[in-house]
């Protein structure tokens, strides 16, 4: 089946709900057992695998699973009450006192307060490293790695890595690859295709798409599956069943909502790219980007999420608020994958360690980090355009 025929029918199955369309939406914890043969039974049920409390899944979490599992590949998803959690909790489940970890210096944020918070008081070492070291990635493994994550692209800095290079060196050092699949969504990037052990999704943004609950998801291969699911049965985390309702009306039209976002990127990107004010728009589905031949290779689509620089004479904080207060469309928030356009200004060098920003293939200037939305492009551009009008006005 293609991705537009699993988005529509995985998880559901409508003739064991006297043909409802939509699995129901169960509210549960206590979940009773007619005989006390069945309830001793359940001790050996493990997370995930049938109906024994609330907190280990019910028809409606299942069924989810089953979708982001048909859209991702791989053998088994879990859910999770948010994408950070998602990020999280693979590295709780892989790593131990006295790992070594290696994440990209171009990772999300709060992941990278996780390794040097949490994991560190744990005793696991991180290592930052340069997200385009690609197979020379091994100048950076010891022996103790035991976790090699990836996030391509990054989603402030846009970097491409390549994967399978990646994926086999660590592999060959005994590692487990941890990707977080966030940007390109299940749809198109395929992480079991290349290498990867274990994907996570902030399905919060495109999965949901609708800006309205946070959730997150863990799909792993058959190999990884049972380290992860002991982690999540000891751990306890779980998403509310009304998320899971609205998550999977919003993964009903993921192979509609995603063509159009790309679309509609590429459209604004290059409108951008025509104006005096941009010194470079930093997106990989750009035949221009540095990562186009990678992303090309091995993606098989783009999100709507990317980076553009400000020339330094329009980088200015005056300039800057005067355009971004009163976008008429374009709101400031740390989110995306929604169906809203998003403008907000980023500042990677404040955070990385491992390398520098801007990378020597990158103009100097305040990065813009933009979602396009589902609005019409020519409003969008409009809009951006307004907005660049009154930063040079304001000097
Ligand atoms: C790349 C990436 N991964 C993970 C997350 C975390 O998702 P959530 O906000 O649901 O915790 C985000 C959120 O912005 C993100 O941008």
């Amino acid at each position: 089946m293609k991705d537009a025929t699993k988005a529509i029918h995985a998880g559901r199955r409508p003739h064991d709900f006297s043909g409802v369309v939509n699995p129901p939406v169960m509210h549960a914890s206590t979940i009773l057992f007619p005989t006390l043969e069945a309830l001793r039974g359940s001790r050996h049920i493990r997370s995930g695998d049938g109906h024994t409390y609330g907190v280990h899944g019910t028809t409606t979490t299942f069924a989810l699973e089953e979708a982001i599992r048909a859209l991702e590949g791989g053998y088994r998803t879990r859910l999770q009450c948010s994408g950070l959690a998602a990020c999280t909790l693979p590295l709780l489940a892989y790593l131990d006192t006295g790992d070594h970890l290696l994440m990209p210096d171009s990772v999300y944020g709060p992941v990278r307060a996780f390794c040097d918070g949490m994991l560190r008081r744990m005793g696991v070492e991180t290592t930052y490293y340069d997200p385009l070291l690609g197979g020379d990635i091994r100048q950076v493994m010891r022996p103790n790695t035991r976790v090699v994550w990836v996030e391509s692209p990054g989603s402030w800095t846009f970097e491409v890595q390549d994967i399978p290079a990646i994926a086999e060196v660590a592999h060959a050092g005994g590692a487990t690859v941890i990707m977080d699949n966030t940007w390109a969504s299940p749809l198109y990037f395929k992480p079991f295709e290349h290498g990867v052990d274990v994907s996570c999704q902030a399905v919060t943004k495109y999965i949901s798409g609708h800006s309205d609950l946070v959730m997150g998801s863990v799909t792993c291969t058959e190999e990884a599956y049972p380290r992860f699911q002991m982690a999540q049965q000891e751990t306890g985390i779980c998403p509310s069943p009304d998320d899971v309702f609205l998550a999977m009306r919003g993964i009903r039209t993921i192979h509609a909502r995603l063509p159009h976002h790309w679309n509609s990127a590429l459209k604004v990107a290059d409108w951008l790219m025509s104006r005096n004010e941009v010194a470079q728009v930093l997106y990989p589905a750009m035949p221009h980007d540095r990562g186009h031949a990678l992303w090309k290779r091995d993606f098989e689509g783009a999100s709507s999420l990317f980076g553009f620089v400000l020339k330094p004479e329009c980088s200015g904080e005056a300039g800057l608020a005067a355009m971004l207060d009163s976008m008429r469309l374009h709101g400031m928030g740390y989110s995306w994958g929604g169906f809203e356009s998003l403008l907000i200004p980023v500042d990677p060098p404040k955070i990385r360690t491992a390398t520098r920003w801007p990378r020597q293939d990158v103009a100097e200037g305040q990065l813009m980090r933009l979602h396009v939305g589902l609005e019409d492009t020519d409003d969008l551009i409009a809009d951006l355009s307004d907005g660049f009008d009154r930063l040079r006005a304001a000097g």
